[in-house]
Protein backbone atom coordinates (compact mmCIF):
# COMPACT_ATOMS: atom_id res chain seq x y z
CA UNK A 1 0.00 0.00 0.00
CA UNK A 2 1.47 3.32 -0.85
CA UNK A 3 0.45 5.33 2.13
CA UNK A 4 -0.05 9.14 1.97
CA UNK A 5 0.22 11.12 5.33
CA UNK A 6 -1.20 14.99 5.53
CA UNK A 7 0.17 17.53 7.52
CA UNK A 8 -2.08 20.81 8.20
CA UNK A 9 -2.53 23.62 11.01
CA UNK A 10 -5.56 24.69 10.47
CA UNK A 11 -9.42 24.46 8.09
CA UNK A 12 -7.37 22.07 6.20
CA UNK A 13 -9.47 22.58 2.44
CA UNK A 14 -6.94 21.57 0.44
CA UNK A 15 -6.42 18.24 2.61
CA UNK A 16 -10.23 17.28 2.10
CA UNK A 17 -10.02 18.53 -1.89
CA UNK A 18 -7.65 15.60 -1.77
CA UNK A 19 -9.18 12.96 0.42
CA UNK A 20 -12.61 13.64 -1.39
CA UNK A 21 -10.74 12.97 -5.09
CA UNK A 22 -9.29 10.40 -3.49
CA UNK A 23 -12.42 8.71 -2.88
CA UNK A 24 -14.45 9.37 -5.83
CA UNK A 25 -11.38 8.91 -8.38
CA UNK A 26 -11.04 5.33 -6.20
CA UNK A 27 -7.30 5.63 -5.55
CA UNK A 28 -7.66 2.62 -3.03
CA UNK A 29 -7.72 0.77 -6.49
CA UNK A 30 -4.36 1.47 -7.15
CA UNK A 31 -3.25 0.88 -3.78
CA UNK A 32 -2.96 4.65 -2.53
CA UNK A 33 -4.60 5.85 0.82
CA UNK A 34 -4.68 8.94 2.60
CA UNK A 35 -3.53 7.34 6.27
CA UNK A 36 -3.01 9.76 8.78
CA UNK A 37 -3.49 13.81 9.15
CA UNK A 38 -1.52 15.63 11.46
CA UNK A 39 -1.61 19.18 12.82
CA UNK A 40 0.48 21.00 14.87
CA UNK A 41 -2.43 23.12 16.15
CA UNK A 42 -5.05 21.10 18.36
CA UNK A 43 -7.94 23.11 17.44
CA UNK A 44 -7.45 23.10 13.63
CA UNK A 45 -10.75 22.82 11.55
CA UNK A 46 -9.26 20.04 9.57
CA UNK A 47 -8.74 17.44 11.89
CA UNK A 48 -12.56 16.99 12.45
CA UNK A 49 -12.84 16.49 8.92
CA UNK A 50 -10.18 14.27 8.76
CA UNK A 51 -12.22 12.07 11.73
CA UNK A 52 -15.36 12.29 9.61
CA UNK A 53 -14.17 11.15 6.69
CA UNK A 54 -12.41 8.10 8.82
CA UNK A 55 -9.09 9.14 8.60
CA UNK A 56 -6.49 8.38 11.50
CA UNK A 57 -5.77 12.70 13.06
CA UNK A 58 -3.31 13.35 15.31
CA UNK A 59 -1.86 16.24 16.95
CA UNK A 60 1.39 16.99 17.45
CA UNK A 61 1.51 20.33 19.07
CA UNK A 62 4.74 22.41 18.45
CA UNK A 63 4.54 24.52 21.64
CA UNK A 64 5.05 21.32 23.67
CA UNK A 65 8.88 21.21 22.37
CA UNK A 66 11.92 22.94 23.17
CA UNK A 67 14.13 22.99 20.14
CA UNK A 68 12.23 22.59 16.48
CA UNK A 69 13.93 19.23 15.80
CA UNK A 70 12.17 18.01 18.66
CA UNK A 71 8.95 18.60 17.25
CA UNK A 72 9.96 16.91 14.10
CA UNK A 73 10.98 14.41 15.42
CA UNK A 74 7.94 13.14 17.05
CA UNK A 75 6.05 13.87 13.61
CA UNK A 76 8.44 11.58 12.46
CA UNK A 77 8.01 9.03 14.78
CA UNK A 78 4.52 8.98 13.99
CA UNK A 79 4.91 9.10 10.05
CA UNK A 80 7.49 6.53 10.24
CA UNK A 81 5.09 3.99 10.78
CA UNK A 82 3.19 4.34 7.55
CA UNK A 83 6.20 4.23 5.58
CA UNK A 84 4.59 6.93 3.50
CA UNK A 85 4.68 7.45 -0.45
CA UNK A 86 3.85 11.06 -0.25
CA UNK A 87 3.58 13.91 2.54
CA UNK A 88 1.53 16.39 1.97
CA UNK A 89 2.01 19.73 3.50
CA UNK A 90 -1.70 21.32 3.09
CA UNK A 91 -1.27 25.08 5.04
CA UNK A 92 1.12 23.60 7.46
CA UNK A 93 2.66 26.61 9.18
CA UNK A 94 5.80 25.48 10.54
CA UNK A 95 8.90 25.69 8.31
CA UNK A 96 10.74 22.19 8.29
CA UNK A 97 14.23 22.27 9.08
CA UNK A 98 16.82 19.75 6.89
CA UNK A 99 16.56 16.97 9.57
CA UNK A 100 13.23 16.68 8.44
CA UNK A 101 13.20 17.45 5.12
CA UNK A 102 16.04 15.31 4.52
CA UNK A 103 14.90 12.00 5.78
CA UNK A 104 11.38 11.90 3.26
CA UNK A 105 13.92 13.10 -0.33
CA UNK A 106 11.43 13.24 -3.53
CA UNK A 107 8.37 13.05 -0.74
CA UNK A 108 7.16 15.98 0.23
CA UNK A 109 5.22 18.25 -1.56
CA UNK A 110 3.69 21.73 -0.60
CA UNK A 111 1.48 23.81 -1.95
CA UNK A 112 2.58 27.75 -2.46
CA UNK A 113 -0.52 30.22 -2.79
CA UNK A 114 1.65 32.15 -5.83
CA UNK A 115 3.23 31.50 -8.91
CA UNK A 116 6.99 30.48 -7.85
CA UNK A 117 9.44 31.39 -7.72
CA UNK A 118 7.57 35.11 -7.34
CA UNK A 119 6.08 36.22 -3.86
CA UNK A 120 8.13 32.78 -1.33
CA UNK A 121 7.01 33.29 1.98
CA UNK A 122 4.43 35.25 3.41
CA UNK A 123 1.12 37.94 2.33
CA UNK A 124 1.11 36.67 -1.25
CA UNK A 125 -2.08 37.86 -2.17
CA UNK A 126 -1.26 41.47 -0.96
CA UNK A 127 2.16 41.41 -2.26
CA UNK A 128 1.01 40.22 -5.66
CA UNK A 129 -1.96 42.83 -5.74
CA UNK A 130 0.82 45.73 -4.98
CA UNK A 131 3.57 44.54 -7.18
CA UNK A 132 0.43 45.52 -10.04
CA UNK A 133 1.00 41.86 -11.99
CA UNK A 134 -1.88 40.74 -13.90
CA UNK A 135 -1.80 36.61 -13.50
CA UNK A 136 -0.93 35.11 -10.03
CA UNK A 137 -2.12 31.47 -8.99
CA UNK A 138 -0.92 28.73 -6.65
CA UNK A 139 2.42 26.46 -7.10
CA UNK A 140 2.56 22.84 -5.77
CA UNK A 141 6.58 21.60 -5.59
CA UNK A 142 8.58 19.50 -4.12
CA UNK A 143 10.14 20.27 0.10
CA UNK A 144 13.75 21.41 0.07
CA UNK A 145 15.43 22.43 2.77
CA UNK A 146 15.35 26.26 0.94
CA UNK A 147 12.06 27.81 1.93
CA UNK A 148 9.47 27.89 -1.00
CA UNK A 149 12.72 26.77 -3.34
CA UNK A 150 12.12 23.42 -4.31
CA UNK A 151 11.51 21.83 -7.62
CA UNK A 152 7.56 23.13 -9.19
CA UNK A 153 5.84 19.82 -10.14
CA UNK A 154 2.32 22.53 -11.57
CA UNK A 155 0.83 25.45 -11.63
CA UNK A 156 -2.43 26.93 -11.81
CA UNK A 157 -2.77 30.62 -12.91
CA UNK A 158 -5.56 32.96 -12.50
CA UNK A 159 -6.22 36.60 -13.39
CA UNK A 160 -5.32 39.23 -11.26
CA UNK A 161 -8.30 42.36 -11.75
CA UNK A 162 -8.34 45.78 -10.75
CA UNK A 163 -10.99 45.07 -8.62
CA UNK A 164 -9.60 42.80 -6.05
CA UNK A 165 -8.34 42.57 -2.81
CA UNK A 166 -6.16 40.47 -1.07
CA UNK A 167 -9.37 38.00 -0.37
CA UNK A 168 -10.75 38.01 -3.49
CA UNK A 169 -7.61 36.88 -4.70
CA UNK A 170 -7.16 34.13 -2.73
CA UNK A 171 -10.46 33.10 -2.90
CA UNK A 172 -9.79 32.53 -6.54
CA UNK A 173 -6.99 31.14 -6.04
CA UNK A 174 -7.86 28.41 -3.72
CA UNK A 175 -10.37 27.05 -5.83
CA UNK A 176 -7.92 26.27 -8.29
CA UNK A 177 -5.50 24.77 -5.40
CA UNK A 178 -8.25 22.37 -4.47
CA UNK A 179 -7.88 20.99 -8.49
CA UNK A 180 -4.18 21.06 -8.79
CA UNK A 181 -3.46 19.62 -5.44
CA UNK A 182 -5.38 16.23 -5.72
CA UNK A 183 -3.83 15.68 -9.15
CA UNK A 184 -0.31 16.04 -8.26
CA UNK A 185 -0.44 14.44 -5.33
CA UNK A 186 -1.77 11.62 -7.14
CA UNK A 187 0.91 11.97 -9.98
CA UNK A 188 3.81 11.33 -7.16
CA UNK A 189 2.26 8.72 -5.31
CA UNK A 190 1.92 6.52 -8.96
CA UNK A 191 5.35 7.67 -9.90
CA UNK A 192 4.34 9.59 -12.98
CA UNK A 193 5.97 12.63 -11.40
CA UNK A 194 9.98 11.86 -9.89
CA UNK A 195 12.40 14.61 -7.87
CA UNK A 196 15.54 13.54 -9.93
CA UNK A 197 18.79 15.09 -9.06
CA UNK A 198 16.78 18.48 -7.87
CA UNK A 199 14.43 18.82 -11.08
CA UNK A 200 11.10 17.41 -11.64
CA UNK A 201 10.59 14.52 -14.09
CA UNK A 202 7.50 14.43 -15.93
CA UNK A 203 5.77 13.40 -19.67
CA UNK A 204 4.79 16.09 -21.81
CA UNK A 205 1.01 14.66 -20.95
CA UNK A 206 1.18 15.42 -16.92
CA UNK A 207 2.73 18.30 -17.24
CA UNK A 208 -0.08 19.37 -19.11
CA UNK A 209 -2.33 17.93 -16.35
CA UNK A 210 -0.81 20.05 -14.03
CA UNK A 211 -0.50 23.35 -16.15
CA UNK A 212 -4.22 25.21 -15.19
CA UNK A 213 -5.74 28.53 -16.51
CA UNK A 214 -8.61 29.74 -15.04
CA UNK A 215 -9.49 33.06 -16.83
CA UNK A 216 -12.91 33.33 -15.36
CA UNK A 217 -12.98 35.74 -12.36
C1 LIG B 1 -3.62 27.65 1.12
O1 LIG B 1 -3.85 28.91 0.58
C2 LIG B 1 -2.25 27.15 0.72
O2 LIG B 1 -1.81 27.64 -0.51
C3 LIG B 1 -1.37 27.70 1.81
O3 LIG B 1 -2.15 27.67 2.97
C4 LIG B 1 -3.54 27.67 2.64
C5 LIG B 1 -4.10 26.44 3.27
O4 LIG B 1 -5.50 26.37 3.23
N1 LIG B 1 -0.15 26.92 1.88
P1 LIG B 1 -6.24 25.06 3.75
O5 LIG B 1 -5.85 24.83 5.20
O6 LIG B 1 -5.84 23.92 2.87
O7 LIG B 1 -7.70 25.39 3.63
Amino acid sequence: MKNIVVLISGRGSNFVSIAESAKRENWLDEGIQISCVISNRPGAAGLDRAREMGIHAEVVDHKLFDTREAFEDAMMQIIDRYDPAVIVLAGFMRVLTNHFVERYPGKILNIHPALLPLFKGLDTHARAIAAGVRVHGCTVHFVSPELDAGAIIGQAVVPVLPSDDPDKLAHRGLKLEHVLYPRAVHAVATGSVKLVDGRTEMDDETALSLTLFDAAA
